[in-house]
């Protein structure tokens, strides 16, 4: 463990926003992070814990310390049809899709090229290309802030949904999640429904190829966080009831949306590219060009540059369809999680 004074965040920010912190600490051991963790909750000192910060928005420089969560460690067991990884928290999240792929082990390849760390990977329930943590997740252990103890919980007990769980719930600024342990079937079941993926024969094809095809295709919408600074989908694709849909329907047929449970699942880069969205900008901050739902630092954007951005194409679409979007990053502020919206430093 280490501490560092005042650096920038610059570097720890996918946005690559410029805002500074207090103090940082680079917890690269289990003791240590739980350590940290625990004496700064105790001692009642504000700290955000971060992996890779790649769904972060920094408002404004944060007046607290950074714990990154820089725990490495990789192993696996077997069972008869499963094999059960576990993995500390600090691991990338693509660079464990590749351990994986390259000890046999299949499962995890719809979700590659997936920034941030296994850490954070259950508290969205990080989800592409018809897979989701949930799919594959045995269970998580956590370091509970109200008394210091390390817990599980099965991946039921997490309560994963649509980019959500317990951890944006109820534990939400109360657990530091510390390892995650991952049960994989041995008899490996291609997810292939997803537009590029069906081009394969389920019959012959291999995990190296759907994880090939999942990289090229993300690497042809996505905008690589080192040449673009940005945090990937900026908001959530939005539910609507079937008689909304219908609606929206009879004046843009070409709407696109997929029943999920009761509910339909719109596309919300559709609803912001057919607003004329695409490629707006304020300060700068702009909507990407090849995939609307995704906002970008074109260079020296502020954290209210994208927030300005965000709530224009919040109002521009709820105005157009009657579609209230949501924020998918944690937006930050110079005291912790904030609100897009409550309004400090984000007066238009
Ligand atoms: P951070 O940004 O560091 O943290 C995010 C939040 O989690 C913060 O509130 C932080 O305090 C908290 N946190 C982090 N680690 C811990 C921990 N160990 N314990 C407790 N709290 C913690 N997401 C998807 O679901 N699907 C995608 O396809 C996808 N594509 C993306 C593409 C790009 C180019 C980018 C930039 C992002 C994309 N994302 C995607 C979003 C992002 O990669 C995921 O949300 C990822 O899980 C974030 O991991 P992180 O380590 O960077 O989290
Ligand atoms: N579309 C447009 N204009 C665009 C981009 C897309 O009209 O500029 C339409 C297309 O019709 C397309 C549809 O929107 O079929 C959906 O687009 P895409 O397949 O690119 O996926 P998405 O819904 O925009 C979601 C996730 C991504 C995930 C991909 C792949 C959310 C919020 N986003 O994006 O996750 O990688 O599907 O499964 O659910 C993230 O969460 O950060 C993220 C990148």
């Amino acid at each position: 463990m280490s501490a560092e004074k005042l650096l920038s965040l610059k570097a720890y920010n996918t946005f690559g926003i410029e805002h500074t912190c207090v103090s940082i600490i680079n917890a690269d051991s289990k003791g240590s992070l739980i350590q940290s963790c625990c004496d700064l909750h105790q001692k009642n000192k504000p700290f955000l814990v971060l992996g890779g910060g790649s769904n972060i928005l920094l408002t404004e420089d944060y007046l607290g310390t950074i714990v990154r969560v820089l725990t490495k460690g990789i192993s696996v067991t077997d069972d008869e049809g499963h094999y059960f990884v576990t993995v500390e928290a600090g691991e990338n999240w693509h660079g464990l899709v590749k351990h994986c792929l390259d000890l046999g082990i299949a499962g995890l390849e719809n979700l590659a090229l997936i920034p941030g760390s296994v850490g954070a990977a259950p508290i969205q329930n990080i989800g592409a290309y018809g897979v989701e943590f949930i799919d594959v997740c045995d269970w998580v252990e956590y370091v509970d802030l109200t008394d210091g103890q390390l817990k599980r919980l099965t991946s039921a007990e997490c309560r994963f949904g649509y980019r959500d769980s317990i951890f944006k719930m109820e534990l939400k600024g109360l657990a530091i999640i510390t390892s995650v342990g991952l049960k994989l079937l041995k008899n490996w079941q291609p997810q292939l429904n997803y537009g590029p993926l069906q081009q394969f024969d389920i019959k012959n094809v291999t995990p190296l190829q759907v994880f090939n095809c999942i990289c090229a295709t993300r690497m042809t919408k996505l905008p690589d966080p080192m040449v673009l600074g940005n945090a990937g989908s900026f908001f959530k694709n939005p539910m609507v009831t079937a008689a909304h849909f219908l609606v929206l329907q009879k004046t843009y047929p070409n709407i696109v949306g997929y029943p999920s449970n009761d509910s339909i699942k719109l596309a919300a880069a559709w609803l912001i590219d057919s607003a004329g969205l695409k490629g707006f900008a304020i300060g700068k901050a702009a909507v990407h060009e090849q995939q609307a739902l995704v906002l970008i630092n074109k260079g020296g954007a502020t954290g209210n540059d994208v927030a300005h951005l965000a709530r224009h194409i919040i109002e521009k679409i709820y105005t157009q369809f009657s579609v209230n979007l949501e924020v998918e990053p944690r937006i930050i502020g110079a005291y912790g999680e904030r609100e897009l919206n409550d309004g400090r430093t984000m007066a238009t």
